[in-house]
Parts: structure tokens; sequence; C-alpha cells
């Protein structure tokens, strides 16, 4: 079971009788762009920790030579996934799989990717727990595959906004392992399994996607 936190997003939004997250809807178009200057045209990616399947089918949508494999650890948002990327009939879309992030094993187990894509987890899951997705992640991709971490970051230990600075307290007073993640010690950890960070973008809201390539 994942952690239970108060999330600017955990509060209920619905749309045609689904959760949905307002966050999702409001990054998917430019984490969109990132994805497009970078993915293959043809290939597969993995989606960790996928939420409502909201993004999966956006992206399957926009990214249509691309089998898009969306995955979760709850549950709750499993059937959400299942009940969205039904209503949206998208032939590459597969159905979710549940998948701990956080767990060894599944970078093996779900080798042979062109991409992995997480949006929004880092700064929710303590550094131990990161440090096993990091490790994982770079194991999943096929030589040539990227790797996509998009959300808020500490820079140089520094958190950059008022907003980041009470968004971090307020995750930290839920439970103190977590908070943001420093982009030097992600991009250390992507290193050492491996990968070469080639992109680090700023996106709104202060996020930052950072792409990272295995070699050839
Ligand atoms: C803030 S939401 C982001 C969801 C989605 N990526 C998005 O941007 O809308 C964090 C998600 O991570 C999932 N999660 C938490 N711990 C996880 C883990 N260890 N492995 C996989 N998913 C996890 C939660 O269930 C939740 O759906």
């Amino acid at each position: 079971m994942p952690r239970k936190l108060d999330l600017p997003d955990s509060h209920a939004a619905r749309e045609d009788g689904l959760p949905f997250a307002p966050s999702a809807a409001r990054n998917a178009q430019p984490i969109g762009e990132v994805l497009a200057r970078r993915l293959p045209a043809q290939g597969r990616v993995l989606e960790l920790a996928s939420g409502t399947g909201q993004h999966a089918i956006a992206f399957a949508a926009r990214f249509p030579g691309l089998i898009w494999q969306p995955s979760e650890l709850a549950e709750a948002n499993l059937a959400t996934i299942r009940a969205r990327a039904a209503r949206a009939d998208l032939p590459n879309l597969r159905a979710p799989i549940p998948l701990n992030a956080c767990a060894p094993g599944w970078g093996a187990a779900q080798a042979g990717q062109d991409a992995v894509v997480l949006v929004n987890l880092l700064h929710l899951i303590s550094e131990p727990e990161a440090a096993i997705l990091l490790a994982e992640a770079p194991r999943t991709l096929a030589p040539g595959g990227q790797a996509f971490l998009y959300g808020p970051f500490r820079r140089d230990g520094v958190l950059l906004t008022p907003g980041d600075r009470a968004f971090d307290a307020h995750l930290r007073a839920q439970d103190p392992g977590i908070g943001y993640k420093d982009v030097a010690w992600v991009t250390d950890r992507l290193t050492t399994g491996g990968l070469h960070v080639i992109e680090r973008a700023e996106m709104p809201a202060d996020n930052l996607m950072l792409v990272a390539r295995r070699p050839q």
C-alpha cells in the first residue's frame, strides 16, 4: 500500500465519475512536449506510478506508434486506470500492471523498454526507496532507452520558491523520511546505474524533467 498523504490532488476531484488529478491535466501538455522531442516513433514505454491513468491515455493517444504500459502500486488506482483505459479504447495502451517501483526486481522483470516515465513520485517516497527506484530504472531500459523523471526537486540543496518550501515542509510533517530529492543526488544515482543525464528541462510551476539515456 502506498503512504496515505494529504496532497493538493487528494481532494476527490472527479471526471465522468472517475478520480481525476488536476495536476495531471495541467502538466500533460508540457510533459508531452518533452516526450515528443525525445521518444522514438515506435517502441515500448513503461510508466511508473500512473495514478489516475490520465497521462497514460494522453500519451498513448499522442504517440500511437508506442506501446504504452501503465503501472501502479495502489489497487484502487489500478481499477481507475482500467476503467479510464476501457473508455479511451486505444489499441496501443496496455492494461495496467501492479508494480511497486520501490521494491527491487521490477527493472529486470520489465526489461527491454525504450523509455520509462515517472511523474510526481520521487518527492513522496523516502531516499532509500528512491534509491531502489533509481537503481531499477536503468535495468528496465534497452540500449539507447531513456528515463524521464518529472517533478519538484531541490537544486544544490535549495528549495527554490516559498511554494516549494511550504510543500516540502507539508510532506515532511506527514512523514519525516520523505520530501524533495536533490537533482545532484538523483543524477548521481542514475549515473551509477550506467545512464547519462542528457537533459534537465525547466517545466511549469518550478518542476523539472530529467532525461537520462542508456548508452547503445
Ligand atoms: C502524486 S501521484 C502521481 C500520479 C501520476 N503519475 C500523476 O502524475 O498524476 C503518486 C502516485 O504514486 C503511486 N505510488 C506511490 N508509491 C508507489 C510505489 N512504491 N510504486 C508505484 N507507485 C507508487 C501512488 O499510488 C500515486 O498514484
